[in-house]
């Protein structure tokens, strides 16, 4: 099914908004949000391949572990998304968009094992740690306390706290 309904607002625009932040500051900040949140959606669907292929004597507890993180991101990506629109933006949404904005490596279609699921994620969380510090930053600067709020409270603690059970289940 397709349709030829025009859009009501193009992906990249930001609408007005009275919440007393420039046009400049909300499209700057939902560009960065939004760069967030395909790269939260990709981790997402990470962790949700890895809790179905993963295998090995850790199988349940990476299983059970795989699935829980997967909800906490799952949460984050609501959240990003409303925070787009909050500012007058356009949430990217849909997979194939996802996939070309994406800066996180695309893994194979089959199985790898435990220690490689592991790498992926770890490489996954450091990377939207450093571009979330960075978008916070710009946040801050900018006089957008709402987004740095949502960055530091909710993406970094979130990120940083699974980081610490990816990296420890790592060590062999
Ligand atoms: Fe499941």
């Amino acid at each position: 099914m397709t349709t030829t309904t025009p859009e009501i607002q193009a992906y990249g625009t930001v609408e007005n908004r009275p919440i007393s932040l420039d046009h400049k500051v909300r499209l700057t900040n939902v560009t960065k949000l939004n760069q967030l949140l395909a790269d939260t959606m990709t981790i997402r669907d990470l962790y949700k391949k890895h809790h179905w292929q993963v295998s090995g004597p850790a199988f349940y507890q990476l299983h059970l572990l795989f699935d829980k993180h997967y909800g906490e991101q799952v949460e984050l990506v609501d959240a990003l998304a409303e925070r787009v629109q909050t500012l007058g933006g356009v949430a990217i949404a849909m997979a194939p968009d996802v996939a070309e904005a994406t800066r996180i490596a695309r893994p194979p279609r089959g199985r790898e094992d435990a220690a490689t699921q592991l790498f992926r994620l770890a490489q996954a969380h450091e990377f939207i740690l450093g571009e979330a510090r960075e978008a916070a930053e710009t946040a801050s600067k900018n006089g957008d306390d709402g987004t740095n709020d949502l960055l530091v409270s909710s993406v970094i603690r979130v990120n940083e706290f699974q980081a610490w059970f990816i990296n420890e289940q790592s060590k062999t």
